[in-house]
Order: structure tokens, then C-alpha cells, then sequence
């Protein structure tokens, strides 16, 4: 460690880290579009200046490795005049149409502009260069030309993290804008992790464009079910007036053990199953129902599903023992060995499989002796066939004698194991 100071405050830091990192870590403001913990720097912006003692002019953060003893300061007349000429000439050509761009709310451009610029422009809107405003990039991501500040955060994720090289910078000066390599459109399974990367409303989602504006949203942090690697994520919903609760959109959380910034495209669309088809009221007399078929059968298999948490399938395994059923996750039906892949995605669709083979639950389907099957969400329970069956169930159209509803993971809190391999 190696002591700097910032602003006058003493900060022990990593010898060797950039100066943004070490500002970033220690929560010090720092305005930045181009810098990513992810996909490192690449100094185009120009936003992250400081001034460092001893140099004549600002130096960029994200481009300065921290020496011992440096004096570094992030505020100051001087410091933050750059950083509103720096705004002034990113919001030359800026179509300024907050009003109606979906990253309203939690645009970088928008914050620094109220935090450090507050210029009136010289340039009228009728004299700036247009660009295109709604170009389909393909995978569910829209571009806004006009709204970019060419960070090439999108390109380098291309490049750099999915390889897959889709998108890059055409042109020159004012006239450089993002797009698709010619005949090509933007469509590996991560593509849309680069509308969260985009620091501006230029890359939107297809699914979110208009569907919420971000301030009516609440966030709780959770983990994706659709595989069975455990990515991070945010849910983010609201209940709109006179209407149910719906989720608008998954985001991914930030966990450098298992996802580091990322998620996949499927999982972070698969909120959508979570809202519609809802099972969400029983029947008055459901319970007593059930409570009668199991006092009469003689052979139960109590069907649960992978993705349940660990603390729900403890508490099957001893509701299991109380009734003297035995217990079945037929695991056939997560297995899709086309959605794995060497980055995130996982073949086996569930999220809590590590937890099933820990409690020794038998994966094969349940024998044809059993009278009575018991479902807590199996997603296989139609395919078998019982003299009685009674499904504990999160969505609607499931068949059998008693159907009781269940809450999804998402109205649920619990702990899963992941597979990492
Ligand atoms: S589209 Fe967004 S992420 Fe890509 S270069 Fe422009 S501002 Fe940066
Ligand atoms: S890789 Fe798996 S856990 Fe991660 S977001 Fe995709 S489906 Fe969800
Ligand atoms: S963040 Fe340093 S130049 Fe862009």
C-alpha cells in the first residue's frame, strides 16, 4: 500500500492501481464515460481530469497509475471548468431530448451536466448534425446516433468481453457515429449487457424503451433462476396506480465471484414468465382437500422443484418424514444442453441443483406405485401419471385434483447454491 492524498484527505491505496480506480474505491466523486471496471480504460472522454501537483495541466484519472505521495485534487475552479468544457463540446451535437430518453434518470450526461456544467449553449438545436434515432442493432437493443458521446464502451464489450466484434465507429469528427459492421447485426447472448454499459440514453432496450420511467422503480437485489449459475441481479418493479405489481426489467448486480458485471440476455428477459400466468388466489376449501387425500393415500412422492430455495426444500424434507413420502426432482426436464456456453450460461436450467444433490434427492421420476404426488412447482408434474396428484403451484394451468398457489421466487427470500463448474 502507498499513501496519496486527495483533496488534502490521506488515502492508503494499491501500488500500481490507476488513479480513478483508487477514487472510485475510496467513493471520492469522479465524472467518467469511457473508463469501465470491466473494460478497463481507454482515455477517450476526457471527463475524469484532475488536477495533480506538480503538473503543469489536468491529467486524466483513468490514465495515471498512483505514485506515492502524490497530491491529487478532484475539486476546485479550474478542475471543474474543464470538466464544463469537456461537457460543452459532448453536448455540441446532443439532441437534448431528456424529456423522452428512457435513461432520463440515471444518464451520466444528464448528472454531470447539473453537477458541473449548467452553460447556456452556444449552438442552436436547428444547427446541430443529426443522426439516425431509432436504428434496430438487432437482440433487443435500439440506437440513438444523435444521443451518443462515443465512449466506445459498446465496441470494446464487443471486442474485448463476447469477442464477437458486431459494432464499431464509423466516420470522422463530428460525423462519427455507432454501428453494425456492414450485413451484420448486434446478436451474441450477451448483447444486451451493452445497454447497461451505455452511460447515455443512446443503447436502449427494446423490451424497457417506454415501459417505465426508472424513478417509479424499486430495486431489491436477488439471483437469477434461469440457470444454474447463480448470476446477480436487481429486480426492478412498481406497482402503477390501480394495478398490480409487475416487474419491468432485470438488471445485473455487480459480483466479481460468480458474474462480475454481466448477465445473459435470456436470463435477464426471463422476468417476464414471473408476472403473466399467475397463480395467485386458492380455493376456500383447497387445504382441507389435499389434507384429505394424503390422510388416504399409502404411497406419496413429494415432487419438488429446483429452483426452490434451501430453506424451503429443508423444510420438504422434513414435511416428507412427517408423512412418510419419498422425495423426487426428476431432473431431466432443466437440461438443455444447447444454452451452455464457456462465460455464464449453465445447461442445467435451475438454481438450486447444488442443494438437491446435497440432500440426496433422487432425480429420477417417481415410480408408478405411488397413489398420491405431491408438486411444490415441479415443472415436469403434467408429463406423470397418478391415481391422485396435488400441485402447489406458482402459474396457472396445471392439472390436478387440488391446486394451491404458490409464491414465486421473487416474493420469496432464501439461499441457493450455484454451480460454478
Ligand atoms: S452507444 Fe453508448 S456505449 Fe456506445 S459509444 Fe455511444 S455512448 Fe458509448
Ligand atoms: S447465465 Fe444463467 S444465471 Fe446468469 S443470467 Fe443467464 S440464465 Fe441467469
Ligand atoms: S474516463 Fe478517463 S478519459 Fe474517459
Amino acid at each position: 500500500m502507498i499513501e496519496i492524498f486527495v483533496n488534502d484527505q490521506s488515502l492508503h491505496v494499491n501500488e500500481g492501481v490507476l488513479l480513478i480506480e483508487a477514487l472510485i474505491q475510496n467513493r471520492i466523486d469522479i465524472p467518467y464515460f469511457c473508463y469501465h471496471e470491466a473494460l478497463g480504460m481507454d482515455g477517450n472522454c476526457r471527463m475524469c481530469m484532475v488536477g495533480i501537483e506538480g503538473q503543469k495541466r489536468p491529467q486524466i484519472a483513468c490514465d495515471t497509475i498512483v505514485k506515492a505521495g502524490m497530491r491529487v485534487h478532484t475539486t476546485g475552479e479550474r478542475i471543474e471548468d474543464v470538466r464544463r468544457r469537456i461537457l460543452e463540446l459532448e453536448l455540441v451535437n446532443h439532441p437534448v431530448d431528456c424529456p423522452i430518453c428512457d435513461q432520463a434518470g440515471e444518464c451520466k450526461l444528464q448528472d454531470f451536466y447539473m453537477d458541473y456544467g449548467l452553460y447556456d449553449s452556444a449552438v442552436s438545436k436547428g444547427e446541430k448534425v443529426h443522426g439516425a434515432k431509432h436504428v434496430d442493432l438487432g437482440a433487443n437493443v435500439m440506437l440513438d446516433q444523435e444521443r451518443c458521446v462515443l465512449c466506445a464502451r459498446c465496441t470494446r464489450f464487443t471486442c474485448n468481453i463476447t469477442k464477437t466484434h458486431e459494432l464499431g465507429i464509423i466516420g470522422r469528427g463530428d460525423h462519427a457515429r455507432i454501428s453494425t459492421m456492414p450485413g451484420r447485426k448486434l446478436s451474441n447472448p450477451y448483447a444486451m449487457n451493452v445497454v447497461d454499459l451505455c452511460p447515455v440514453g443512446a443503447l436502449t432496450s427494446k423490451d424497457f424503451r417506454f415501459a417505465q420511467r426508472v424513478w417509479f422503480l424499486s430495486s431489491t437485489p436477488s439471483v437469477c433462476h434461469s440457470c444454474a449459475k447463480g448470476c446477480n441481479i436487481f429486480i426492478d418493479h412498481n406497482a402503477p396506480k390501480y394495478q398490480k405489481e409487475r416487474i419491468y426489467r432485470f438488471r445485473p448486480r455487480r459480483n466479481d465471484a460468480v458474474n462480475g458485471h454481466f448477465i445473459c440476455d435470456a436470463g435477464r428477459l426471463s422476468y417476464k414468465s414471473l408476472n403473466d400466468h399467475r397463480l395467485t388466489c386458492n380455493n376456500p376449501d383447497a387445504m382441507d382437500r389435499a389434507k384429505a387425500l394424503i390422510q388416504a393415500a399409502h404411497n406419496i412422492a413429494l415432487l419438488v422443484d429446483a429452483n426452490l430455495y434451501c430453506e424451503q426444500l429443508d423444510a420438504l424434507v422434513a414435511f416428507a418424514q412427517r408423512i412418510g413420502a419419498q422425495l423426487y426432482c426428476p431432473n431431466q426436464c432443466y437440461y438443455d444442453e444447447g444454452f451452455g456456453d464457456e462465460w455464464l450460461r449453465r445447461p442445467w436450467r435451475a438454481a438450486n441443483l447444488a442443494h438437491i444433490n446435497t440432500l440426496g434427492i433422487t432425480q429420477s421420476t417417481p415410480s408408478e406405485a405411488h397413489d398420491l404426488i405431491i408438486s411444490f412447482n415441479h415443472p415436469d408434474l403434467s408429463s406423470l401419471t397418478c391415481k391422485h396428484k396435488i400441485a402447489f403451484s406458482t402459474h396457472e394451468g396445471v392439472e390436478a385434483d387440488v391446486v394451491l398457489a404458490l409464491r414465486s421466487w421473487a416474493e420469496e427470500a432464501g439461499t441457493l447454491i450455484n454451480i460454478t463448474a
